[in-house]
């Protein structure tokens, strides 16, 4: 058969924004996101990732269905949308909604004002996920609006503002949070408020919002209706550059085409072929769209269940299986709330809304979450092909295991059967993910269980799994065997070991997660025996017993629900005056932009004529030299313009600053999977990408290829100096002791997961080796000096800008200036502009991240919990590279003592050359993961004492004036006042007993609580890092451009720096602007790193501020009653200068690393946080419950930006200690590349209340406004998570009279959690609790530091 259409090209028709759109050229190969970013200009709508998982690209699709007359509103990720797919649609992007120039939408102005944007590249997707709920919704539950978010991710705010925002338009308020009292509902006791202290609740006030008014929403198009209502539906066929796109309308005609295309995929919601496409190189030179066939589309209620079309989305089967539960007697509806459980936590909205039901199903993939329930609820598979219709059982098609081919290549599936339930018959699905929403799972099931009327005795059983092999399986042989059995302990018994013994895994026994998938497959059946056993109980009471009271809590899971939060600060005196914006929570100076999508990124900047989009080559070897490159085949490539290697580097391919160096481009050999070898560029990042992939390069290993701490050990690869730090006599101190203890501790590695990723323009001037360099970086010094070094240019030709950055942690300082280096090197090569926008894999494969860590720790103590010595050793695997690892070493010896006095202590950090990509800078800077060691020991002296945690914490805590370590002063005061506080807010002590009355009444579920202090020095170490320097200039009409060296990454410095200039001017912040940050303007500013931003630029830009009123006071004094402009006026015509620089010289701190002493910071934050969560013992799962904050930052100069920098970097802190698991294959390349399967936390993962409270009456006179700087202290606090997971698991383990003293690595995962919890189950995976737990839990997890062995006994 020919391709229809193949003579004329067809148009393609759909509105964006109320504009109609008439695509002549419509490809196949284009997504949404690509199609408004590039064609239509409307940047709003961000790239995160590009397969659907962070919902940066989040817009809404508009359809009319003329049968019904209904408009659908749903919200898509843009970038797995074919722009094909949306004939007669209309699409609205975040541009649609509002703007500054037209109106900025209620959900737009709330988010700003909420406070719910940092960096702003999330702000768009979360505008738009909103919105569609509210254009469906206009008053939404609590239920909705956190259902709406799942699919959306942030990696500054930690959700809680953006929630507060959504939470204004819920019809049920969730928290009062403003009464008038100042009080707010989650106050527990009646004093949380001292009379005396002023302190506020209000960070934003919901009188300033515009109501919604739904009848100001832009219209479905009139003409989309028309089209769909008169013109006769005709297959549409668009050819692009390599791919044609068919849709057809007729089954018929459908049919006919796949018989002549049987390998040609059909794509209904391209959640499954797209992310094949992109990630793993699959083509398809042709593709079948059916979304328009009626056949597919139905719906249908029979005698007997539910027929859907298989061109049904997800979200449509959920609606309908919803109303069928309403609708039949609870009897027949078991399948249908199994189904749905699944349903609720597939992907977010966003995939649902497009996904389809025959898609999940004949992908066939191994973590689909429907095909093990539809398959064991004997469901129905509607199949066709031409001249032939047949009907099979779903479960057929994986009868045999992986490559069934029960469904021929050219059939096609057109509906599916959703039978009832019946009499007898119970229904369930499980599944446990490393997320609980928005990730696929590591293992699920689908079971159900027929009894012989009014009996318990088994008549038919059928138990499906996923996520065990590669595909849905069937435990065909347990099920037979376990007819005619009784519902009881003995069936559970032979079930579970005859489950196991069916479904086998492939390879080692020990492969990844295979003991945990294993121990999921026991447990899950399991919980379906309990469940079975309680609904026999509620049917018939008086002969089945049904459970004890002790376990039926775990027939509950773990929901979201709309957090309850609190945000306690201290306000302003009433004498300041009104228009001085210090101290109050004002809303980031970008806020309103980011909401609209105005805000400008790096890819975001118009394109420059003649630009060209480079792509890079990365090695896939570890350790080899290179023989060869051949780029034959690359340059043949559709619109290749060059390729760029080593060579081209006219000066420096390589920066010593420290023994090794960093590098451009590999030249002879590679030194981790991942390094840039070369570079492509081409007229389209498509091209680019294409091309790139048609690299050949040809490698002879070289040995040791080093991966892991172990290896670096073995090998003794180092990266010099070693650092030691020693005090006391610990030597002599261990012999005095009551008891030693000794223990290690791996903590992985973290990504930085800026939402935008590495980004860099680099245009050329034309004359004198000029070049602009724009580019997202915390450093633009740094990047004028490497791009100027590669180029042979002095820095004065290099002008290096940055506007803002969608988030970097730590992340894009060396890393940013690698990459503007390989841009500058193609754009000085070729003499055109060169843009180069690194894609989430790899941003995540090239660029490293936190350094990994092994903590060895020997501790010495008496029987009372005072520590008298400590002698530890700390790993970190640097990488391949130096960057800033020996830096962090430093930092973390220095941070180690956290909140503890310790007498005599010996601390070593050795840093570990790999051969994995260079790890770096990020927040927290070592901090998080020495002060996480500390904590395991401390824990390990409590258990090893039988005295609480928090008991040992206390004792040790710095109490009065006293050195550190290296000799450095502090006053703990505040620190005490924290924890006190903490302790207070918290409720400690009646929730812990809440806690153990919990625990007694329930065995598979636990809760466990823990409170953690924390103290954070701030200090860069030396003075030359800390100066800063700030640019005013007063123009005539008053207003005022304000410059400084700081970097706008979401911390909103922009926006206090403002509030600074506001406060000495005395002039309204609306007055000020700021436009940029460049080394045009301020040169030689040093980074914005180690929370430092505020407090050293804020002091420049207060010395600028003065150094103008000084100049205008002669005039001011003249004329005190006149105005801001008849002053400035008046100056100009002086002629007095109204332009002035501000400087600070930096923090006097030192450290003599050879004495081991030294004043390496300025001061001291304190803070303490408790948190409580709940566990699953059976899955691992937890759920986080309460967190209370209280920290120490002097006097905030905007606590709103402020307690949103504590809580994201908080809930950044549970990420990195419970969930975000980096993994390597063995030859040490990146497995986690996406948010597919790297997850970072999500709605879903904060703590359901949630209070952040900043110390009253705390000073501190070396920062500006007697503030301190607060980016990064809060990270840590997110291990109080950990330690109260830890103290469920020992409460198990108490229970269950397992051994004491155990170790949980970090991240806390629930594979960790579980295999804690050991247990009969545990014991049928891996043999009997004590010796057999121990081999169980040394479960090989290939990671970052090494084999991972993660010990229980
Ligand atoms: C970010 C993300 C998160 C996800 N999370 C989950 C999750 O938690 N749980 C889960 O189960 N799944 C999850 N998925 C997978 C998703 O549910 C499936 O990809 C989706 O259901 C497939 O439907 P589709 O319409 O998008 O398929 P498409 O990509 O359009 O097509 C998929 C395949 O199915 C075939 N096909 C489609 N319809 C038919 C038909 N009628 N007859 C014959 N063949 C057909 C196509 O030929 C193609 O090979 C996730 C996907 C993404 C991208
Ligand atoms: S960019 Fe589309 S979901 Fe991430
Ligand atoms: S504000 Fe959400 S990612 Fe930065």
């Amino acid at each position: 058969m020919s391709l229809p259409g193949a003579a004329g090209a067809e148009e393609l028709i759909f509105y964006v924004n109320g504009r109609k759109i008439i695509e002549k050229n419509a490809d196949p190969e284009q997504m949404l996101l690509s199609y408004l970013r590039k064609r239509l200009r409307l940047t709003g709508t961000k790239y995160g990732c590009g397969g659907g998982g962070c919902g940066a690209c989040t817009v809404m699709i508009s359809t009319y269905e003329p049968a019904s007359k209904k408009i659908r509103h749903y919200s898509a990720n843009a970038c797995l949308l074919p722009i094909c797919s949306l004939y007669g649609a209309a699409v609205t992007t975040v541009e649609g909604v509002g703007s500054t120039k037209t109106r900025v939408h209620p959900v737009q102005e709330r988010l700003a004002k909420c406070h719910g944007s940092q960096c702003g590249f999330c702000t768009p997707g979360m505008v738009m996920s909103i919105y569609t709920l509210l254009r469906n919704h206009p008053e939404p539950t609590s239920e909705q609006m956190i259902a709406a978010l799942a699919g959306n991710l942030c990696r500054c705010t930690g959700y809680r503002p953006i929630l507060d925002a959504c939470k204004t338009f819920c019809k049920e308020s969730v928290c009062c949070q403003r009464k008038a009292n100042g009080k707010c509902c989650l106050d527990q006791e009646d004093d949380l408020f001292d009379k005396e202290e002023k302190v506020s609740t209000r960070l934003f006030s919901i009188d300033e919002f515009q109501p919604l008014d739904p009848t100001q929403e832009l219209i479905f198009p009139p003409e989309l209706m028309r089209m769909a209502e008169n013109q006769s539906k005709r297959t549409l066929v668009f050819h692009g550059e390599r791919m044609t796109w068919i849709s057809p309308v007729s089954l018929d005609e459908l049919l006919d085409l796949k018989a002549a295309h049987p390998k040609a995929p059909l794509v209904v919601g391209n959640t499954s072929v797209g992310p094949e496409m992109k990630f793993r190189g699959v083509f398809h030179p042709i593709v079948i769209a059916p979304a328009r066939i009626q056949d597919l589309n139905v719906v249908k209620c029979t005698d007997d269940g539910l027929t859907l079309g298989a061109a049904c989305s997800l979200s449509l089967v959920k609606d309908i299986l919803t109303n069928a539960i309403s609708e039949f007697p609870e009897e027949k509806t078991k399948v249908f709330c199994a189904v749905l459980q699944q349903l609720r936590t597939l992907g977010g909205e966003q995939i649902r809304n497009v996904a389809s039901l025959g898609g999940n199903i004949i992908s066939r993939k191994s973590t689909s979450d429907l095909n093990p329930i539809l398959a064991a609820s004997n469901c129905m598979l509607n199949l066709a092909s031409r001249g032939r219709k047949r009907q099979i059982p779903l479960s057929d098609i994986f009868a045999d295991g992986v490559g069934n081919n029960t469904i021929a290549p050219e059939e096609i599936l057109v509906s599916v059967h959703i039978p009832h339930s019946r009499k007898g018959e119970y229904v369930f699905a499980f599944r446990q993910a490393p997320r609980r929403e928005n990730a696929l799972p590591i293992t699920n099931a689908g079971m159900r269980v027929l009894f012989e009327e009014g009996t318990d005795v088994i008549k038919d059983l059928s138990i499906f799994y996923g996520g065990a092999v590669s595909t849905t399986i069937y435990a065909k042989q347990t099920c037979w065997t376990l007819i005619g059995r009784h519902w009881n302990e003995q069936m559970l018994d032979e079930a579970c070991r005859l489950v196991l013994k069916e479904i086998a895994f492939p390879g080692s026994a020990s492969g990844e997660k295979a003991d945990y998938k294993k121990t999921l497959i026991v447990s899950f059946f399991y919980r379906f025996f309990l469940e079975v056993l309680q609904s026999l109980k509620t049917m018939d009471p008086c002969h089945y017993p049904g459970l004890p009271m002790e376990y039926r809590s775990v027939l509950q899971d773990f929901k979201t629900k709309m957090p309850q939060s609190i945000q306690i600060y201290q306000d302003i005196e009433p004498s300041q005056s009104p228009q001085d914006p210090v101290g109050r929570p004002i809303m980031h100076q970008s806020g309103i932009k980011h909401a609209t999508g105005e805000a400008v990124y790096i890819d975001d900047l118009p394109s420059v004529d003649g630009e060209l989009f480079l792509a890079v080559v990365t090695s896939s070897r570890a350790h080899a030299k290179i023989i060869s490159i051949d780029t034959s085949e690359a340059l043949k490539g559709a619109g290749v313009f060059d390729i760029i290697t080593a060579h081209d580097v006219p000066a420096s391919n390589e920066f010593y600053y420290s023994s090794d160096p960093e590098i451009i481009f590999a030249r002879n050999k590679v030194i981790c999977v991942g390094q840039i070898v070369c570079a492509v560029v081409a007229d389209s990042d498509v091209h680019a990408k294409q091309a790139a992939a048609k690299v050949k390069i040809e490698y002879e290993v070289l040995e040791p290829v080093i991966l892991t701490i172990e290896e670096a050990i073995k090998h003794n690869s180092f990266f010099e100096p070693k650092r030691k730090l020693e005090q006391g006599n610990v030597d002599q101190a261990f012999e005095t002791v009551d008891n030693i203890i000794e223990g290690e501790i791996h903590i992985g590695g973290q990504e930085h997961f800026y939402m935008e990723t590495q980004s860099v323009l680099a245009v050329p001037k034309g004359e004198d080796k000029e070049m602009d360099v724009y580019v997202s970086t915390q450093h633009p010094a740094i990047i004028q000096e490497m791009v100027a070094a590669s180029l042979g240019v002095p820095a004065n030709r290099i002008m290096c800008h940055v506007k803002r950055v969608g988030g970097a942690f730590g992340g894009k300082l060396l890393k940013a200036g690698l990459l503007a280096s390989v841009a500058a090197v193609a754009a000085n090569k070729t003499s055109r502009a060169v843009r180069l926008i690194l894609s989430r894999g790899d941003d995540m494969l090239i660029t490293g991240g936190r350094h990994p860590f092994v903590g060895k720790y020997k501790v010495g103590f008496m029987n009372d919990g005072r520590i008298r010595a400590v002698d530890t050793k700390y790993y970190i695997n640097g990488g391949c590279t130096p960057d800033e690892s020996v830096l962090v070493a430093e930092v973390s010896l220095l941070k180690m003592d956290n909140a503890y006095k310790i007498p005599n202590l010996r601390c070593w950090a050795y840093v570990c050359k790999t051969n994995l990509p260079s790890n770096t800078a990020f927040r927290g800077f070592g901090f998080p993961q020495s002060a996480l060691v500390t904590e395991t020991w401390i824990t390990g002296i409590a258990d090893k004492t039988g005295l609480s945690p928090e008991k040992v914490r206390e004792i040790n805590m710095y109490k009065e004036n006293k050195e550190t370590h290296y000799k450095q002063e502090l006053d703990p005061q505040n620190l005490i006042r924290c924890w006190n506080e903490c302790m207070e807010k918290s409720a400690y002590y009646s929730r812990k007993t809440a806690v153990n009355e919990f625990n007694k009444q329930n065995y598979w579920k636990k809760k466990g609580i823990a409170i953690i202090p924390m103290k954070f020095p701030f200090g860069l170490g030396t003075r030359y890092l800390s100066q800063a320097a700030a640019l005013v200039h007063i123009y005539t009409d008053g207003s005022v451009l304000l410059t400084h060296g700081g970097i706008e990454m979401g911390q909103g410095i922009h926006t206090k720096m403002i509030q600074v200039a506001s406060r000495e001017l005395n002039i309204p912040m609306s007055c000020i602007h700021f436009c940029e940050t460049s080394t045009t303007t301020v040169p030689n500013a040093c980074a914005s790193v180690g929370s430092a931003g505020t407090d050293v630029n804020g002091m420049a830009v207060k010395d600028a501020c003065q150094t103008l009123l000084k100049r205008l006071q002669p005039i001011i004094n003249k004329n005190p009653k006149g105005t801001w402009n008849d002053w400035i006026k008046e100056a100009f015509e002086q002629s007095v200068s109204l332009s002035a620089t501000g400087y600070f010289r930096g923090y006097n701190e030192n450290m003599d690393w050879e004495k081991g002493e030294g004043q390496p910071f300025t001061y001291f934050l304190y803070g303490a946080a408790c948190s409580e969560v709940e566990i699953n013992c059976l899955t691992g799962d937890h759920k986080n419950l309460r967190t209370d904050i209280v920290m120490d930052i002097g006097c905030s100069i905007n606590p709103a930006v402020d307690i949103g920098q504590i809580e994201g970097a908080f809930v950044q802190g549970i990420g990195l200690y419970t969930m975000e698991e980096l993994k390597y294959s063995p030859e040490g390349a990146l497995y986690t590349r996406g948010p597919d399967q790297y997850k970072i936390p999500a709605v879903c993962d904060i703590p359901e209340q949630f209070s952040v409270s900043l110390l009253s009456a705390s000073q501190n006179p070396y920062a500006i406004y007697a503030s301190k700087g607060i980016g990064e202290a809060g990270l840590f606090l997110g291990c109080s998570v950990f330690f109260a997971l830890r103290d469920a698991v020992t409460s198990v383990r108490n229970e269950r009279g397992l051994k004491k003293t155990f170790a949980l690595n970090s991240p806390l995962t629930a594979e960790q959690i579980r295999a804690g919890c050991a247990d009969d189950f545990t014991e049928m995976v891996i043999g009997k609790w004590g010796k057999g737990l121990f081999k169980y839990l040394c479960v090989e997890v290939h990671t970052a530091f090494g084999t991972l062995e993660w010990w229980g006994s």
